[in-house]
């Protein structure tokens, strides 16, 4: 089930991605090229697809918030060209190609991070079929899980913790900001935009939250121990840039066994659930043996 469903949400959300763009007024400049290219280079799209697969748990149908989807993975994109940025990771490939500022450069990468991030919201409020109320619960969510309390935070973090012993409380906190904010609030707005009762918002929130740690763990496994040609960048960027990971504070080893307790953890947050959350169920089993 999880790989078909996959395939076929993925493309929905491809064509969605370009519809959006299409409709927005980005001209064929510099900007919009770079930002296009960023967007539309591939990836797993999971943050749509836990958005999605939320909606369906909470007793909506995730087809029906595509738009919604585009807008968590233009965040997403955004973060990622500017992580690869030379003052931040200095990274070269992403999703298989060049990083962005390689080949627009710095400057015009900082834009199309800023402009993709901006574009997001002008996205989310073209949501159909759902109050205004909830579109705005929505973009609150995403605000905060985007900024200074969320992402940016936890890339500040992380910038912060390059080449020390950090604690593992703080290097919990850098995963959850960096990485557990985007998934926590995918899954979050899914649930809210399909009318989640408080009772099963908060358990999707506990899964949400559980997922994302373990994804940014798998994420340090694999930057030691992948396949650049799968995961689409360069490996040994960690170890390169000195980074506190669960990997060098304890080992690969004691990072797997934390990825699977957590998995486990997130799959048991969904116990009330049901059959609706069998998609969710099985986006936490993908995590443990990703290769990509
Ligand atoms: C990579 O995210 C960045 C992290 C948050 C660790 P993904 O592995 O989801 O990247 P794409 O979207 O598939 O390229
Ligand atoms: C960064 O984590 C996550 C964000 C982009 C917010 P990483 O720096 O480990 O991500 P990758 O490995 O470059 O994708
Ligand atoms: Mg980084
Ligand atoms: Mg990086
Ligand atoms: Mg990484």
């Amino acid at each position: 089930m999880l790989i078909e469903e996959w395939k076929r949400r993925k493309a929905l959300v491809e064509e969605a991605l370009i519809r959006e763009l299409d409709a927005s007024d980005i001209i064929d400049d510099t900007l919009g090229e770079s930002m296009r290219y960023s967007l539309m280079a591939g990836g797993k799209r999971l943050r749509p697809m836990l958005l999605m697969a939320a909606a369906d748990a909470a007793g909506g149908n995730g087809d029906d918030y595509l738009t919604s989807a585009c807008s968590m993975e233009m965040i997403h994109t955004y973060s990622l060209i500017h992580d690869d940025l030379p003052a931040m990771d200095n990274d070269d490939y992403r999703r298989g190609k060049l990083t962005n500022h390689k080949v627009y450069g710095a400057g015009m990468a900082t834009l199309a991070g800023d402009a993709l991030l901006t574009l997001a919201f002008e996205v989310l409020f073209r949501q159909k079929g759902v109050s205004s109320d909830k579109l705005v619960a929505a973009a609150k969510e995403i605000s905060i899980a985007a900024g200074v309390a969320g992402m940016v935070g936890g890339q500040a973090i992380d910038i912060e913790s390059e080449g020390k012993k950090i604690s593992r409380d703080t290097l919990y906190k850098m995963h959850m900001g960096k990485t557990g904010a985007l998934f926590r609030a995918s899954v979050r707005v899914g649930a809210i935009l399909a009318g989640a009762s408080d009772e099963v918002l908060s358990a999707l929130t506990d899964y949400s939250e559980k997922f994302g740690f373990a994804f940014q763990i798998t994420d340090d496994i694999l930057d030691v121990t992948g396949d650049e040609s799968k995961i689409g960048k360069p490996t040994g960027s960690d170890e390169r840039n000195k980074k506190s990971t669960y990997v060098t504070l304890s080992s690969l080893d004691e990072a797997r066994r934390l990825a699977r307790e957590t998995v486990e953890g997130a799959k048991g947050a969904l116990a009330q659930l049901g059959d609706s959350a069998l998609y969710l169920k099985e986006l936490a089993d993908f995590l443990i043996n990703r290769d990509r």
